[in-house]
């Protein structure tokens, strides 16, 4: 049997090895996949023993997707981009590969599973950590018509719209210069949503027909969820879909087999209460 593992911290509530036992299950790939908990200070110990033991690919997720970056011999050209890795593949030749699937979990999630358009759109995205270094190139090969980073602390915006300038245009404000603007998409990549928080909203930010799009995820509805959900938003989800969908491109990278995601969101979404 082949071993996969997520190192993050904390982990005990990772759905992950739930995800890849259903996507083994479903393939027919014999496979085991385990969640560890693995803080920062012990990453590359705990790395470098996992591939000297056997290991066959590990995902990396808070906060360790830096350190990944780091750690991996070769990149892809997403993983370069996104300075994050969140999936180690180890070779035929024993070098350990870095990509990010993050990004394309998020599109698959929003364009194939909801059939939302995002060529021409006006999207917003919330904060400007690391979560949202991770979408910023992906949205912008989707050529929205405007793309605005809106964070707390603008200089960070700022940042983050400079480093990717190459790749598109970009805005970069605070929360009060949103008043009077519309979005066809707002996508929250602040980490307040996990402990109930909402950036400051302005109201009517969401045009007609828009959707809104939390990263996070919770068995309840997130802050944000509900904010979507209170301004008649046409799609209000949250990140279940991007879990599983950046999972299945992780799975595809080890085994090369494309599992089925729908049946999969289905069973977690029916988990839930
Ligand atoms: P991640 O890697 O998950 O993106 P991070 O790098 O710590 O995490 O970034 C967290 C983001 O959430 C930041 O943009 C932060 O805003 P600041 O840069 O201004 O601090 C944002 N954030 C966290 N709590 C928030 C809150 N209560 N309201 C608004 N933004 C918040």
């Amino acid at each position: 049997t082949d071993n996969y593992a997520v190192f993050g911290q904390p982990i005990s509530h990772s759905k992950s090895p739930r995800i890849h036992k259903l996507f083994a299950e479903q393939t027919g790939q014999l496979m085991d996949y385990v969640a560890q908990e693995v803080p920062a200070e012990n990453f590359t110990a705990a790395t470098t023993h996992f591939f000297a033991e056997g290991g066959k690919g590990l995902n990396c997720t808070v906060p360790l997707k830096e350190l990944a970056w780091q750690y991996a011999d070769q990149l892809t050209e997403r993983a370069r981009q996104a300075k994050a890795v969140n999936t180690l593949a180890r070779q035929a030749d024993g070098s350990i590969l870095g990509d990010n699937t993050d990004g394309i979990g998020l599109l698959n999630d929003l364009t194939v599973n909801h059939g939302i358009e995002l060529k021409g759109a006006k999207i917003l995205i919330l904060g400007a950590g690391g979560a949202t270094r991770g979408i910023v190139p992906p949205l912008l090969e989707q050529q929205p018509s405007a793309l605005v980073i809106a964070n707390r602390n603008v200089g960070k915006a700022q940042t983050i719209a400079a480093d990717f300038a190459a790749l598109g245009e970009m805005q970069a404000c605070d929360y009060a210069s949103l008043i009077d603007r519309q979005f066809d998409l707002i996508i929250n990549a602040t980490s307040a949503s996990l402990s109930g928080d909402l950036p400051p909203l302005p109201a009517a930010l969401l045009n007609t027909g828009g959707s809104c799009y939390d990263l996070a995820y919770a068995n309840q509805a997130t802050a944000f969820v509900k904010w979507g959900l209170a301004n008649n938003a046409a799609h209000s989800l949250d990140g279940l879909g991007m879990l599983v969908e950046q999972a299945a491109e992780a799975f595809y990278i080890w085994r090369g087999v494309r599992p089925q995601t729908t049946p999969v969101i289905g069973l977690l979404n029916d988990e839930r209460e």
